[in-house]
């Protein structure tokens, strides 16, 4: 496994959109498990392949359970995934992105959402989520649109140094 350099803005790669996986080959493999190494030593809560100059569909995303910080973490890897169906319910939650350091913004997203995708062996696979996690969902989706949460934040400002971190993805 290798620990990869994660794209930051304003590189223009981070604004394209990724292509589908097609293959479910050895190097798909091995783009996965860079990421999750690359995700654990950022660290953050989500890696989408673009922020390592990627262009195809896969994202990781690492998240224990928010009502429970004794929950170990769940790793979810998801390839090719869209949304089945969202809330209509939305909620304002705090970003950061590991690709736009120094910069935390305001976002309102679902608060419910269905993921449908197929994991690492290219098996159909649905995960439903909600709160942070759906908040994740939608921000690595987000990624292979070349949206960044940026775009979509009703406020962005420079944390100050005692404002508690936000997760990174
Ligand atoms: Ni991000």
């Amino acid at each position: 496994m290798a620990n990869l350099a994660i794209t930051k803005l304003p590189d223009p790669v981070l604004r394209r959109k990724a292509h589908k996986v097609t293959e479910f080959n050895k190097d798909l493999q091995v783009l996965i498990e860079n990421m999750i190494e690359t995700l654990h030593n950022a660290p953050g809560v989500g890696l989408a392949a673009p922020q390592v100059s990627v262009l195809e569909r896969v994202i990781v995303v690492e998240f224990g359970d928010e009502e429970d910080e004794d929950a170990p973490k769940k790793l979810y890897v998801l390839v090719n995934p869209e949304f089945m169906k969202v809330s209509t319910e939305k909620v304002m939650g705090t970003e950061a992105c590991l690709s736009i350091p120094g910069l935390w913004g305001d976002v309102e997203r679902h608060q419910e959402v269905v993921v449908k995708g197929l994991n690492r062996a290219g098996k159909p696979i649905k995960i439903k989520a909600r709160g942070w996690l759906a908040r994740i969902f939608q921000h690595e989706i987000d990624h292979l649109d070349g949206i960044l949460f940026v775009d979509r934040a009703s406020k962005v400002w420079k944390p100050r140094e005692d404002e508690e971190t936000v997760l990174a993805d």
